[in-house]
């Protein structure tokens, strides 16, 4: 039986999801894959940073248990994240920092640190993908090591995978969705009657709205997939700056309106194309007709078509996922990795 170790990066919402999923499946993974996954380093921001005694790796459920009772690990070894990339013995980099929408940093440090390494990197954070998807996979091509991501757009829904599993010698040309949540919900409501503040308390009462909004409503993580679907499928090489964009700052009720009596509705739409090979990338607002797929992805929900040379037009839709589904992205993404050990 083979032992992968993993380092993780951050044990927040995501991180403790992903640790009960791999708790959860740790017997499945030894009779499927032969393979005994282990937790061996964690590294946090206040939480305390653990690196595993000896060969058995960190015992998730009392970490997960001692999280619950006091907020915090019971006890630290005082190592910074990049510190953990750089020195702690693990076999995949599991980087799931906090997203600097505007740096991709220091995620994009740390997943360097353990690409250099020669180790697998799996990342949700889509900052590092957004600013610097070509060097990092060069990097990993180059120690030949994989470098995954499934997670950063749309959670677990397969978009990458399915694309790089089953759509062989198949020319990506064109990505296009509804990618942002809050930004849906809040067009959808005022399309519903509410205003925009009630719309944006409603998304904060039911938890997905961020406390500061901002990136989303001027449609900066719109932009960030946007880059990140280019960058994974289209080997665009470029970043969100590049993306033409526009947020919903300036859609009224009475533009919403007018629309409606259109048969219209306003979402905020997100594209990726190329044009005599080379890459645009657009994100705003615009009116959809009412019985398009795009107008009736609702709420949480989110859309990506993709525009392929040798299988059409193909299109995936999340529905209203819980922080399970992006457990599972980053449980898929090391499934992969240790399949392709097997080879
Ligand atoms: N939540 C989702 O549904 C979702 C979906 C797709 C992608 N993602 C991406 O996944 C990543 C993690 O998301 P999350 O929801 O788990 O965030 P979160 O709940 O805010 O957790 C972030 C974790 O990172 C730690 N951290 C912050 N700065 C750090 C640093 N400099 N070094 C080491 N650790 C640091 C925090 O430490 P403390 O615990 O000590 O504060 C915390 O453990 C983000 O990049 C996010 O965009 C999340």
């Amino acid at each position: 039986m083979k032992t992968i170790r993993l380092a993780l990066l951050g044990f927040g919402n995501a991180g403790q999801a992903f640790a009960r999923l791999l708790t959860e499946k740790q017997e499945e993974l030894i009779s499927t894959l032969d393979t005994r996954v282990l937790v061996s380093a964690i590294a946090t921001n206040r939480k305390g940073t653990l690196l595993a005694e000896g060969q058995e790796g960190l015992n998730l459920s009392n970490l997960l248990h001692d999280l619950k009772k006091t907020g915090r690990f019971s006890r630290d070894e005082g190592k910074t994240a990049l510190q953990v990339a750089e020195d702690a013995e693990y076999d995949i980099l599991v980087e799931l920092t906090p997203l600097d929408i505007f740096s991709g940093e220091p995620a994009i440090s740390h997943i360097k640190a353990g690409l250099n390494r020669g180790k697998h990197v799996i990342t949700a954070n889509k900052g590092p993908v957004a600013w610097a998807y070509r060097e990092l996979k060069e990097l990993a091509a180059d120690k030949g090591v994989d470098f995954l991501c499934e997670t950063t757009v749309m959670d677990g829904t397969p978009v990458f995978n399915l694309v790089r599993e089953t759509l062989p010698f198949c020319r990506v040309t064109e990505v296009s969705g509804i990618l942002n949540t809050t930004t849906n919900f809040i067009l959808e409501e005022m399309e519903a009657g509410r205003s925009f503040e009630e719309a944006l308390e409603e998304g904060r009462r039911r938890g997905f709205v961020e406390a500061d909004p901002s990136a989303d409503l001027d449609g900066w993580d719109a932009a960030a997939k946007v880059a990140a679907l280019m960058n994974v499928l289209m080997d665009a090489g470029i970043t969100p700056l590049q993306i033409d964009r526009k947020g919903i700052g300036g859609v009224t009720a009475e533009i919403i309106k007018e629309a409606g009596d259109r048969g219209k509705s306003i979402k905020l739409l997100c594209r990726g194309w190329l044009e005599d090979g080379i890459p645009h990338g657009k994100v705003g607002p615009e009116e959809v007709d009412r019985k398009s797929l795009m107008a009736v992805i609702d709420g949480t929900s989110s859309l990506v078509s993709i525009q392929t040379d040798l299988m059409g037009k193909l299109s995936v839709l999340e529905h209203n996922p819980e922080i399970e589904q992006t457990a599972f992205g980053i449980f898929a993404d090391m499934t992969t990795i240790v399949k392709r050990q097997e080879k």
